[in-house]
């Protein structure tokens, strides 16, 4: 079975050229390259529960999966989403990998880098079209890596509209720090805890799944589609000319719904016919 494995980027790591390799294969929790919070741009609220760490752990459950499976490839997703930052997500998280001793010869030639994603639906569909480009074929079962709270979204939104067989979620993180780290008492923590896991739960409903269940595939006009815009300084689009291929007019035409509205997206949609994955 051919496989995909999807390591979707959440930030950029900028400590590529100055960081020193590790001389030894690290494991997931050994402190080393992209231990240090201030060589990854991260959001406001990546910060609290220490999210780069997670990223870490993203990268080595990845790198994990691609060699426990010979036949596999690893796409690691995601574009040049910084203003100003002239690395991709997608390669910053490569340098990571590379510098904590997880490139060998047995993998090296199976990490393809999905350059484009500007979000969690681009990072499933272009994924695939990378798979399909490198390899001639599509996957028949697809691996992705990412947060727990973000199972739902990926599992029940976006690898349902792709029609996706054979879909594992790897979800890790975010772990809060503990109690000590904040030199707090145990209750406050709690307190302090149970509010960040609630913000999380409602910011991933508001801002991501109850749009996505209106608009699958973030199309022009939705908030969806304006936050893609903010994350393309570039305004690369999602690589449209570089992912379509012949003979494939289902893969083609997913790369083109977001230029529409999402009523004339659905439509183009309901008459797309078999699907060749
Ligand atoms: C990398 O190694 C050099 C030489 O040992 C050292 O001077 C430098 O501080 C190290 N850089 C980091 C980021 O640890
Ligand atoms: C983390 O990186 C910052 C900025 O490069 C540096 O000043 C700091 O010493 C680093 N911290 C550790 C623990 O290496």
């Amino acid at each position: 079975m051919t496989t995909l494995i999807l390591l979707p980027c959440h930030s950029v790591f900028t400590a590529a050229e100055s960081a020193n390799a590790s001389e030894n294969k690290l494991g997931p929790r050994d402190a080393g390259p992209g231990f240090n919070q201030s060589d990854w741009i991260l959001a406001p609220f990546q910060y609290e529960a220490n999210d780069h760490l997670s990223f870490v752990e993203h990268i080595h459950k990845a790198f994990e999966l691609l060699d426990a499976n010979p036949d596999a490839r690893l796409v690691i997703s995601g574009g040049f989403t910084k203003k100003g930052v002239s690395i991709s997500e997608s390669n910053s998280y490569l340098q990571v990998a590379r510098l904590r001793g997880l490139i060998t010869k047995q993998n090296e030639d199976r990490i393809y880098l999905d350059e484009y994603a500007r979000d969690s639906y681009e990072n499933l569909l272009l994924a695939i079209a990378l798979f399909r480009k490198r390899t001639g074929t599509f996957p028949q079962r697809t691996k992705i890596v990412g947060f727990e709270f973000k199972r739902y979204r990926f599992l029940e939104l976006h690898a349902k509209v792709l029609r996706l067989k054979h879909v594992d979620y790897y979800g890790i993180g975010p772990s809060y720090p503990d109690a000590a780290t904040f030199e707090i008492p145990e209750h406050e923590w709690e307190t302090k805890r149970k509010r960040y896991f609630d913000d999380l739960h409602f910011s991933e409903k508001k801002f991501a799944t109850d749009l996505f269940e209106q608009d699958w595939f973030g199309c022009i006009g939705s908030k969806l589609y304006d936050k893609k815009v903010s994350r393309d300084p570039l305004k690369r689009g999602l690589g449209k000319e570089f992912y379509s291929q012949e003979p494939e007019p289902v893969l083609n035409a997913f790369l083109g719904f977001d230029q529409l509205t999402f009523p004339e997206a659905k439509a183009a949609y309901d008459d797309l016919g078999a699907f060749p994955w």
